[in-house]
């Protein structure tokens, strides 16, 4: 007789499943992460050797047509989903606790319902009532959405069944429970197995399916990364406390582009849609400041610009402090490392803070310039011209590289009333006309140029 398939111990970081428990993951090093799971049921070892039934299969070349999109007809939400929903799709959207997901997607669910898709809002962490307040003041009552308070996977899955929506919304997945499961809702193995399901049952039945999931302190999906394996799109709402804007960016989309973002402004009145992300994100700049740099970037499909602040001051820490908000780290260390090595503008004695305004976050290598630009320009006290939007990316070797959609970065700085701009040498601008482009191309020439020769 076969062995009785004993527990298993996932880490909950990368999925490696292990024999037994350890302090460490040995796939992907993360301390303290693994847990233990019941068995899988196998399902007979019989099972595979027996007949199947032949897939149909067709050719590389076989037409198909473009997936039907339905749209909500909020703008933001339905660019980042790559211009709507997906029927028979499942979205996983993550974001910190009140960061404003539930409302976020009691809106989109609401203007789904008015479009004519039938819409369930199934909530695992509130009450129906508290669910319909908040609907009251959002003004959304009159939606015909059909609204459940519930946990139990089989039940909310029977009841999908009969129901049979167009699109479905699971708040949270983190409070879901399948009975087929001997763990407490939240643990890895509860998560898995309802993603499992819902996901399953999204494709089989032609329901799309959006999920909500919690973050954990270090911003991942709580849970086994492999439900975001699951799943066709992944979303993050993310914004900063004290800030008002939000941003929801794919980070992974089946059916568009990923890094599109739409972004909205949390309000009395529930989330807002922000059309001109731009002028959003520039509008609490004021007169010229030592420090201050625009940076022409793309975020998806659209260009934004946003404003790069950057402090230099003495430092009396033996090693200074670097502190960066909503930019790669380890990028700006590069960064000064190059200003060190390539233009001889040593950072060493001098505390650094860098972030980007508005609360954005920005991932692009483009942002490298402007990165450079405003640590210079804080460092040698000397405002950069308020009108001059930059971009580029920087080399080790000091070099200035092309970035793509230089065009595009440009329209927006000029309808901005951006009129000068700094690009790396071999930018493409044909098409741009009044305004002055600025082609450098390397980082001592831009020191050279625009703080005099350092
Ligand atoms: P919520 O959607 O409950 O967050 P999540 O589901 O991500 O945990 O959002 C809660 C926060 O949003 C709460 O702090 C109050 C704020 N809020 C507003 O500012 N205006 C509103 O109209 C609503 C509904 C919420
Ligand atoms: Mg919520």
């Amino acid at each position: 007789m076969a062995k009785a398939p004993s527990s298993t111990f996932t880490c909950t970081a990368c999925g490696a499943v292990h024999k037994k428990w350890a302090g460490r993951c040995e796939a992907c090093g993360a301390w303290n992460s693994i847990t233990e799971e019941a068995p899988l049921s196998a399902g007979g070892a019989k099972a595979l050797s027996q007949r199947g039934r032949t897939i149909p299969l067709t050719d590389l070349a076989t037409e198909e047509a473009p997936p039907p999109r339905v749209r909500c007809g909020m703008d933001e939400f339905d660019r980042v989903l790559g211009g709507g929903l997906v029927p028979a799709s499942a979205i996983l959207v993550g974001g910190d606790p009140g960061i404003g997901k539930s409302t976020l997607l009691l809106q989109a669910t609401a203007s789904f319902a008015r479009n004519g898709v039938k819409c369930l809002y199934i909530s695992g962490e509130e009450a129906a009532a508290q669910v319909r307040m908040r609907a009251q003041r959002l003004g959304l009552s009159d939606a015909p959405v059909g609204l459940g308070a519930e946990t139990n996977l089989r039940d909310i899955l029977t009841t999908l069944d009969a129901e049979r929506p167009g699109l479905a919304v699971i708040d949270s997945i983190q409070t879901m429970w399948a009975d087929t499961v001997e763990a407490a809702p939240g643990s890895v193995s509860q998560v898995r197995a309802a993603a499992h399901e819902l996901v399953t049952f999204a494709k089989r039945r032609g329901v799309a399916i959006i999920l909500v999931g919690h973050v954990t302190k270090d911003g991942q999906i709580a849970g086994p990364r492999v439900v975001e394996h699951m799943v066709d799109t992944v979303l993050y709402f993310e914004g900063e406390r004290g800030h008002q804007f939000r941003i929801l960016r794919a980070v992974k989309n089946r059916f568009g582009p990923a890094d599109e973002i739409g972004v909205f402004e949390m309000t009395g009145g529930g989330l807002a849609q922000v059309a001109n992300p731009s002028a959003l994100f520039l509008s609490e700049r004021g007169q010229a400041q030592p420090g201050s740099a625009v940076f022409a970037g793309i975020e998806g499909t659209r260009p934004v610009l946003t404003e790069v602040q950057a402090l230099v001051a003495p430092s009396t820490l033996a090693s200074p402090r670097r502190t960066v908000v909503g930019l790669d780290s380890g990028r700006v260390s590069t960064i000064l490392a190059v200003l060190e090595a390539r233009c001889g503008i040593p950072f060493t004695g001098l505390d650094v803070f860098l972030n980007v305004a508005g609360g954005m976050r920005v991932n692009e290598p483009a942002a490298d310039l402007a990165i450079a630009a405003a640590l210079l320009s804080a460092r040698e006290d000397v405002a950069l011209p308020p009108d001059m939007a930059i971009f580029g990316e920087i080399s080790l070797s000091g070099a200035l590289r092309p970035v793509g959609q230089a065009e595009n970065r440009l329209k927006e700085a000029q309808k901005l009333g951006f009129s000068q701009a700094i690009a790396p040498e071999r930018t493409k601008i044909e098409g741009i006309d009044g305004m002055l482009v600025r082609k450098m191309p390397d980082l001592t020439a831009f020191v050279g140029e625009i703080f005099g020769a350092g």
